[in-house]
């Protein structure tokens, strides 16, 4: 285990007047849990502001978590997981968090915004390895920059050349050479191909899963495409105006959803059709509803078509049914 998430909560405060009180909160997650390990993937899949970003950016410690608690096994520990892992919180001690920052990476949606304008490529990729000192030399580090290049299949010589001569898969390597500069023991991919052209998204994912592999590198891989999810995943979670859903295998949450959302959202793939759905053919309706103002009871029960009377004061919780597999349902969990 590299990373364990136990019932993150993130809350952002709504401000208003000039006095700045705090008039509600916009509720971005509601008590997320899961583990990930060494080298393996983890697919989080669902709709535009289900809190899918929140969710990496908590775990980057871009943002702090409202409540919950984070526990990250340094490298070599692993064998001892739970006793050596260590709490990545506000005070948490210098080199550890040091470490973490090191270890855990993130790669962003927009690689036309990701990369700074005024620094060479050359500089975007040696800030990381002059802040942590990797290299012992100019020479070293720029031995370094030349391989990272390489390794995301670009060349040596566009080290000099500025974030606006490449296009948009071009840079997206770069933001991969980047965050693998420091060896990282996990990636959070926010949505890393969905701004770019289909015909480059599958080369981005191919390169994903081929540093993946000789790294052994770990991917919370963000996606609202369960097409791409299906192809990367060894878990996937399904998320709902902050909640997790379903969490299940990739065939075992293709073949057989057990949350209506996650049917309905299957049934949104064009070209994914299988013909037995053990919710039958299930639609979505409509837009979620507000994370400020969260329906009560089952976060999907107003857009559920098998909702029943207690799904609308009770809410399901996260529960495991049969082997490897988690649903938040009534219909499930009796
Ligand atoms: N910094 C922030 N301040 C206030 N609200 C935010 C902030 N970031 C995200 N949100 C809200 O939290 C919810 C989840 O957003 P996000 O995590 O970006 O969803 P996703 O990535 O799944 O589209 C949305 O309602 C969004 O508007
Ligand atoms: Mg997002």
């Amino acid at each position: 285990m590299i990373l364990k998430v136990d019932k993150v909560k993130k809350y952002f405060p709504i401000k208003k007047g000039i006095f700045l009180l705090t008039a509600g909160y916009v509720r971005a997650l509601e008590e997320v849990s899961f583990e990930i390990s060494e080298g393996q993937t983890i697919g989080v899949v669902g709709e535009s502001g289900c809190g899918k970003t929140t969710l990496g950016r908590v775990i980057a410690k871009v943002y702090d978590a409202t409540s919950g608690r984070i526990f990250y096994t340094p490298h070599g520990k692993e064998n001892n997981a739970i006793a050596q892992a260590a709490e990545i919180r506000k005070n948490t001690e210098k080199q550890i968090m040091k470490n973490y920052r090191k270890d855990v990476q993130m790669i962003f949606q927009d690689p036309y915004n990701s990369l700074d304008p005024r620094m060479t490529i050359g500089d975007i990729l040696a800030e990381p390895l002059q802040v942590h000192k990797v290299c012992s030399s100019e020479a070293a580090l720029n031995e370094t920059v030349s391989q990272l290049l390489l390794k995301v299949g670009l060349y040596p010589e566009y080290a000099s050349r500025y974030p606006h001569e490449f296009s948009g898969g071009q840079r997206q390597r770069i933001s991969i050479a980047r965050a693998i500069a420091l060896h990282p023991r996990m990636i959070i991919c926010d949505e890393p191909t969905s701004a770019l052209d289909v015909s480059v998204q599958s080369q981005i994912i191919n390169l994903l899963k081929d540093l993946q592999k000789e790294y052994q590198m770990a991917y919370l891989f963000i996606s609202h495409n369960l097409d791409v999810i299906y192809h990367v995943s060894d878990w996937i979670m399904v998320m709902y105006l902050g909640n997790v859903v379903e969490i299940a295998t990739p065939e075992a949450l293709f073949e057989d959803p057990l949350h209506p959302y996650t049917s309905a959202l299957m049934k949104a793939i064009p070209n994914w059709n299988p013909e037995e759905r053990s919710l039958g053919e299930t639609t979505l309706q409509g837009e979620p509803p507000s994370p400020i103002a969260p329906p009560s009871g089952c976060p999907f029960h107003t857009r559920c078509e098998f909702v029943m009377e207690r799904c609308k004061t009770d809410k399901p919780r996260l529960s495991e049914i049969g082997q490897d597999r988690k649903v938040a349902c009534h219909l499930r969990v009796q």
